[in-house]
């Protein structure tokens, strides 16, 4: 049995929702590490198109315990018209659902900072989902956050909210001359959201490492991507989470030596949702070719996302700082009926060849990507469950991203469904993983 986290290698949308989906049916436990209800995550399946923005993906099986660890920043309002939707839809969801205690909370004038800050950037704005979550994570830092657990006690909720109220209006109302908030309602409406979800609510960090020492499989879902982590990603263009793999650690209270495998979820191409430098970003129809096909529009937002080639560089940085054993690859089938396709091997700036990923944005923004060009292939690749019938052009294409991400390839996307996909090696089964080069022989 293996514990696996799950992390974006990209800008998040990589299709994490899919591949936990799948990977869940040999997990006992799914846990959401980090983010909030900026994530997006699709899955399909024979009752219809799901998108989780809280829940963790594996709710839709029965029998799994589906947690949200205490990295985890909850919008109540929205995880209860998660859980609403889901059950109006047949998925039980009972005492297999449980909150982290520790899990912060966001509040309205969570939001309302972040809009206020968005728009006072102006053509600098970080392109935010808006759903509170900076703000969030700040107060958390400044050790003035509420927590799940603190909801549940009313003397400690309300004088913590007077005190944050107190200082959020004076903020709103002194730097951005807006309405500050009341004390009371948000009491009230967030006493209604606590005696909802109170039953839910609990230390998630005994239950994880229970279920481990019991010999359980977790799954750790992570949201957004690599490039999006606070200390990874392209600062500050980023979320203000853990979402690398270190923060399946931080944000379940799981310590590393219990952790089996990282496994990367990567587009055959790259998408970004807000704001922020992309070497390979397409603005000619090749890019807009990949959103139609694609339908590269965010699950949370609705916003069109921003298109480019796979780019080599950014997921082997992801191989690197979250230690990936294994890569699971989407989208392959969008790539149907390209004539020509291309790799970024590099980015050449100034005269110097960056075959790593640079922590200067201006670098990533003014660079030239260095391509490969691979030939398209006229067989579609769509729904296609064996790799075998895959047309050698791919084959060659998904080698090569092999190669330049550094990591073996254990599973193929040809389909948003769930059965349209090519297992190579289950990361989640007992047996240790061979190379990856060792198993594509043997096949
Ligand atoms: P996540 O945030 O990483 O879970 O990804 P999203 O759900 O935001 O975006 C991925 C989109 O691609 C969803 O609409 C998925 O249904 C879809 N998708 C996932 N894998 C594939 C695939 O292999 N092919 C195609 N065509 N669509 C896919
Ligand atoms: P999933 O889990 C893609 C992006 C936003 C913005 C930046 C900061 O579906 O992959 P935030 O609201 O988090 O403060 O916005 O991060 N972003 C995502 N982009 N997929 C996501 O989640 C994202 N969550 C946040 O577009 O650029
Ligand atoms: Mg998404």
């Amino acid at each position: 049995m293996a514990n696996l986290v799950i992390v974006g290698t990209q800008w998040g949308d990589e299709g994490k929702g899919k591949i936990v989906d799948i990977l869940s049916r040999d997990a006992d436990v799914v846990v959401r590490y980090q983010g909030g209800s900026n994530a997006g995550h699709t899955v399909i399946n024979q009752h219809g198109t799901f998108v989780f923005h809280l829940l963790p993906s594996g709710i839709l099986y029965r029998g799994k315990t589906c947690v949200i660890g205490n990295g985890v920043v909850v919008d109540p309002a929205s995880l209860i018209e998660e859980m609403d939707g889901l059950q109006a839809k047949g998925v039980k969801i009972g005492r297999n659902f449980v909150v982290s205690e520790r899990a912060h909370v966001i509040l309205p004038y969570h939001k309302a900072i972040e809009k206020a800050s968005e728009q006072s950037k102006g053509s600098r704005k970080i392109g935010t989902t808006g759903r509170g979550i900076g703000p969030s994570y700040a107060d958390k830092m400044a050790r003035i956050g509420i927590r799940m657990g603190d909801l549940l006690n009313p003397q400690l909720f309300r004088r913590k909210l007077e005190e944050n109220v107190a200082e959020m209006n004076t903020f709103l109302e002194r730097l951005y001359q807006m309405e500050g908030f009341q004390v009371e309602k948000i009491f009230q409406q967030y006493r209604g959201y606590a005696d909802r979800l109170k039953d839910h609510v609990a230390d998630t960090t005994v239950l994880l490492n229970n279920a481990i020492e019991r010999g359980e499989c977790v799954l750790f879902e992570g949201a957004q991507g690599t490039h999006l982590d606070v200390d990874c990603g392209t600062y500050p263009y980023v979320t203000s989470s853990s979402a690398a793999a270190g923060g399946a650690c931080t944000g379940t209270g799981v310590g590393p030596t219990k952790i089996d495998g990282v496994m990367g979820i990567a587009k055959v191409y790259t998408t970004r949702g807000g704001g922020g430098p992309f070497p390979t970003e397409l603005l000619d129809n090749v890019g807009g070719g990949l959103q139609e096909r694609g339908k590269e529009f965010g699950a949370t937002t609705g916003r069109p996302r921003r298109c480019g080639w796979f780019d080599g560089v950014v997921v082997r940085y992801a191989t690197r700082v979250n230690g990936l054993t294994s890569l699971a690859v989407t989208k392959l089938d969008v790539l149907d009926g390209f004539k020509e396709i291309k790799l970024c091997t590099g980015y050449r700036y100034n005269g110097t060849l960056y075959k790593d990923m640079s922590a200067d944005l201006q670098v990533l923004t003014d660079c030239e990507p260095v391509y490969e060009t691979f030939r398209g292939w006229a067989t579609p690749t769509t729904g296609l469950t064996s790799y075998a019938k895959l047309p050698p052009q791919a084959k060659r294409y998904l080698a090569r991203i092999e190669e330049v991400a550094a990591c073996p390839i254990d599973i193929i996307s040809t389909g948003s469904k769930r059965e349209e996909t090519i297992v190579l090696n289950n990361p989640m089964a007992p047996k240790r993983r061979r190379p990856m080069a060792k198993s594509r022989r043997k096949r």
